[in-house]
């Protein structure tokens, strides 16, 4: 595919209103999400869930694109059609995790790094065989006193690089995400704390991107947003409009312009606390860049609880509570959305 194709789908993947939405849970992950609603961690029920997210009728008026998981990527709905085929007929580019998590950095305990660069060639081709349009790699770093290093952030950015180079030779999409943990019990930081720590890291990326000779205009940026830790005192804690205000600065200093879009992970933020940041932050605009969501956790977590208490009974309930919350947030991408 020709990077130019590659452009307009990273285009497409941020168009206004439009923003994706995470399905793609790791093994371990899943597991304690299905399990917490009391539900058995099998392959159907693993199934059966992100086929009900993902044909909720409408859902692609304000979903561009889902990121999957390697097992979903390769299933099939109840009536036969691959996950992809459905997702292309609800309008929704599909897209892959591809990282292989995070493992411990050696030598830097208690940091981490994103491992998965060994065959990623051929696995992306694989995936591009499969549908996939677009591929995410996730990279973790974790403020405490001590951290991050600058030994943890190098490694993890150039990780993060050689995934994106490697994606735009594969003709897909790097959804590039450095997350910048905000709900840990360990990351106890205020907002500066964590400003100076997503200044770092981002600038970090964007200069392993431009060592690798990635193109920009044919990539997105997950990030978090400039945040306090969930278990910060209370006295740092702050509302919305600083958070946007501390997000979009960070953004001026370290994001070129040429970057195609920028979606927030939801890190462990409340539903709504989630939508009203998002729609601070585009209520700041114009911005040099479209920013919206690629939510899991803060468009889904409700969906599946209702679900979960009745699989077949609740599928046009809780197919209705996501579209709702995706609604919510396509609002905030625009900066229009209003408190309920
Ligand atoms: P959350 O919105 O639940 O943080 O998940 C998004 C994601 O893809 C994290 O990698």
């Amino acid at each position: 595919m020709s990077i130019e194709n590659l452009e307009q789908i990273a285009q497409a993947m941020v168009a206004p209103g439009k923003g994706i939405i995470a399905v793609d849970e790791s093994a371990s992950t899943i597991k304690k999400r299905i399990e917490a609603v009391g539900l058995e961690n099998n392959e159907e029920n693993r199934r059966a869930y992100r086929e009900m997210l993902l044909t909720a009728p409408g859902l692609g008026e304000y979903i561009s694109g889902a990121i999957l998981f390697d097992e979903t990527i390769r299933q099939k709905t109840a009536d036969g059609r691959t996950m992809v085929q459905a997702m292309e007929q609800a309008g929704i580019i599909p897209g892959i995790k591809v990282d292989k998590g995070t493992h411990p950095l050696a030598g830097f305990p208690g940091e981490v790094v994103t491992e998965g660069l060994d065959g990623l060639r051929e696995r992306l081709q694989e995936y591009a065989k499969l549908g996939a349009k677009f591929a995410k790699w996730r990279a973790v770093i974790k403020i405490t006193d001590d951290t991050p290093t600058s030994a943890a952030v190098e490694a993890n950015t150039h990780a993060l690089a050689r995934y994106a180079a490697l994606c735009q030779e594969a003709g897909l999409v790097p959804m590039v995400e450095p997350e910048i943990l905000m709900d840990d019990k360990e990351n106890t930081q205020d907002l500066d704390t964590s400003f100076a720590v997503h200044k770092e890291v981002l600038q970090s990326l964007f200069a392993q991107l431009e060592l690798n000779n990635v193109e920009l205009k044919a990539l997105i940026l997950k990030v978090s947003m400039v945040i306090p830790g969930k278990y910060a005192p209370k006295e740092d804690q702050v509302d919305a409009e600083d958070i946007a205000e501390a997000t979009v600065n960070v953004f001026q200093y370290a994001v070129p312009a040429a970057v195609a879009g920028i979606v927030f992970l939801s890190g462990g933020q409340e539903d709504q606390q989630a939508t009203e940041n998002l729609n601070e932050i585009n209520k700041l605009g114009p911005h040099p860049w479209p920013i919206s969501f690629s939510y899991g956790r803060a468009l889904v977590s409700a969906a599946l609880e209702n679900w979960a208490k009745d699989q077949k009974g609740n599928l046009a309930s809780a197919q209705k509570i996501v579209v709702e919350r995706a609604k919510e947030n396509s609002q905030a991408a625009k900066g229009i959305w209003k408190k309920g």
